[in-house]
């Protein structure tokens, strides 16, 4: 096979905005996980996951802080890094953490240009909608692509008061509905759909061209994403919304538990794992 063929042949097996936007027309939905480090970032990418989101939930789940808001952009250069690593056919969407993006467009396009640049991503995610239209629209100028993220943003926790379900109310079903019109007006190729009842979801998705993303927003998205801790149970807690697909915490407490009992008993190194 020609040098030509091998590259194009890769491209067409490659998950792009364009083959993003095929599903969506096709009513085919697609999957979003988040991935930290590129031992998850292969696995995930070889079960076919279509995109994989280096989030900044990292804060939470790997770093251990309450909230999102500490996390820095070098942190998630460096994880993307380590993702970017793990695939050959996802995409990496790196998060723009919280004071990344909040100053300005300017601010905003070169921390894009970082995480693409340095990180390896091949998109970026924000959150807000309005607010941070002019930001979406300058960075994509800038050529990366962009996914936005509205309803319950986890970087706005203080000015929401806690973690809450959005657009509950008329007005609150408005505001959700314009901040997605205004991402999709300002060049987004998708949006995180994320904390806001299912009929929302719904509506968001009918009126949107791009794809919808949903996080506790229904079954009528376009997509779903979850955290990873949460689907493989690696966390105490997990939201309503989660479903837990695997019991990993348990079963990685077992195991070193075993091997603890193994090495006080000097059962372990067994004659199999001894160099004569
Ligand atoms: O940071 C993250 O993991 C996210 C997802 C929950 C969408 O933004």
């Amino acid at each position: 096979m020609s040098t030509v063929t091998t590259a194009s042949a890769t491209r067409e097996h490659r998950i792009t905005v364009r083959s993003l936007a095929a599903r969506k027309r096709k009513s085919e939905p697609f999957t979003m996980l988040t991935a930290y480090d590129f031992t998850f970032a292969r696995i995930f990418d070889e079960a076919g996951v279509d995109v994989l989101l280096v989030g900044d939930s990292l804060g939470n789940v790997v770093q251990g802080h309450e909230t999102t808001l500490p996390v820095t952009i070098d942190e998630v250069v460096y994880h993307t890094r380590l993702v970017a690593r793990g695939i050959r056919r996802a995409m990496v969407v790196a998060d723009m953490p919280f004071g990344s993006y909040q100053v300005g467009p300017e601010d905003a396009v070169r921390n894009a240009i970082r995480l693409v640049k340095d990180g390896g991503a091949h998109a970026v995610k924000l959150e807000g909608g309005l607010d941070v239209a002019e930001s979406v629209r300058r960075i994509v100028s800038a050529q990366i692509p962009v996914m936005g993220h509205v309803g319950l943003t986890p970087q706005s926790v203080n000015k929401m008061g806690g973690y809450r379900v959005q657009g509950r109310d008329d007005d609150g079903r408005m505001r959700v509905i314009e901040d997605a019109l205004a991402l999709e007006a300002a060049g987004a190729f998708a949006v995180v759909l994320e904390g806001i009842p299912q009929d929302l979801g719904k509506e968001i998705t009918q009126r949107l061209t791009i794809p919808t993303i949903g996080i506790g927003a229904g079954v009528h998205c376009d997509a779903q994403v979850l955290v990873m801790h949460d689907l493989l149970g690696l966390n105490d807690w997990t939201p309503s919304f989660v479903k837990q697909y695997a019991s990993l915490g348990a079963e990685a407490s077992k195991a070193a538990r075993s091997y603890i009992d193994e090495v006080v008993h000097r059962k372990f190194p067994g004659e199999e794992h001894t160099y004569r």
